[in-house]
């Protein structure tokens, strides 16, 4: 495959700094590390999510905060207390499916409304220090939503838009839409960048012209997919780093097991069933301990 940008996508409970910070130095093979979005929360920007991506936390890691607003009053008020915190690069999510926040006219939500987009828009031009790009879908409920806002996406000032061709309304049922995805690249006037349902490094249906692509499931089933180090002593390193720092950061058995059950969640692909379920089922730290070592040492790794 020729070199293109790599982004590994934001996953919501699964891709926090400690994840990206491990997966970094363990295989890496990725150009970026989009974080989960940032959100207000009784009209503030959200201390959990601000402390995800504070500056010290993601030093030397290619990294791009997200948020996520449902107008551009959030917009401007997420945008201010990132660039406090010394960050020139924010992605805008308008691809959410969840229906909490399709509901409140965020992510894939916001894709019904031209007008808040274009609001957004001009307030991105007032911010020429920051560097944006957007991560959308098709369309709420039909792709004409992600049609009829090109002519506001190709005048906005974006470094490229990355796109899930799927509606926000199938979250991630169905099949993604190549058709819909080669018709929105050919008129965009930004680079695009193809995401969804990639699990292979190999020649694929997406169009050649792309700046690069995204890749989120399929990274976190195999944290190796991109990467030339040995799999399974780098699985076995990453996995040591974050567990390290869940049994120091975290309180009570139940609190540590939820975080590294979330680490192998995606992976039962390359696991036998007995296995995975092994890790995924254990309720105390000694019987994880003995399921993870197993599994370690029987990792499928094609
Ligand atoms: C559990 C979960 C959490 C997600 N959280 C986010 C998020 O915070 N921001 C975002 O833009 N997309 C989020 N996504 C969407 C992914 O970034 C990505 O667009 C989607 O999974 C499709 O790509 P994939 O098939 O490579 O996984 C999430 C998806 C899942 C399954």
């Amino acid at each position: 495959m020729e070199t293109i940008y790599i982004a590994f996508a934001p996953l919501q409970g699964y891709t926090d700094a400690v994840y990206r910070r491990a997966h970094y130095r363990c295989f890496g093979g990725v150009d970026e590390y989009y974080t989960p979005f940032v959100r207000q929360e009784d009209g503030a920007p959200r201390i959990k999510d601000l402390r995800d991506i504070d500056i010290e936390r993601n030093e030397g890691i290619p990294t791009v905060p997200q948020v996520i607003a449902k107008d551009v009053d959030e917009f401007a008020r997420l945008c201010d207390a990132l660039q406090e915190l010394g960050w020139k690069r924010i992605d805008l999510n308008m691809g959410c499916p969840f229906p909490m926040q399709v509901k409140a006219g965020r992510g894939s939500g916001l894709l019904q409304y031209p007008d808040r987009v274009e609001a957004i828009a001009c307030e991105m031009q007032r911010r020429p220090d920051v560097c944006f790009s957007i991560k959308m879908r098709l369309g709420q409920t039909n792709p004409e939503e992600g049609m009829t806002l090109l002519p506001i996406i190709n005048e906005m000032p974006l470094t490229h838009v990355t796109l899930h061709p799927r509606l926000g309304k199938q979250q991630y049922k169905g099949a993604v839409d190549m058709d819909s995805f080669i018709i929105f690249n050919e008129k965009c006037r930004h680079p695009m960048v193809y995401n969804g349902d990639i699990t292979e490094v190999k020649a694929t249906a997406i169009p050649k012209d792309v700046k690069g692509i995204m890749i989120g499931r399929g990274l976190l089933a195999k944290p190796w997919l991109l990467s030339d180090k040995d799999p399974k002593s780098a699985l076995q390193d990453m996995h040591a780093e974050i567990y390290r720092y869940a049994l120091k950061n975290l309180c009570g058995d139940s609190q540590i097991l939820s975080r590294m059950h979330a680490f192998w969640e995606y992976m039962n692909v390359s696991l036998e069933k007995k296995q995975y379920k092994a890790v995924m089922k254990s309720t105390t730290l000694l019987r994880y301990d003995e399921a993870v070592a197993h599994c370690l040492s029987m990792l499928h790794v094609e």
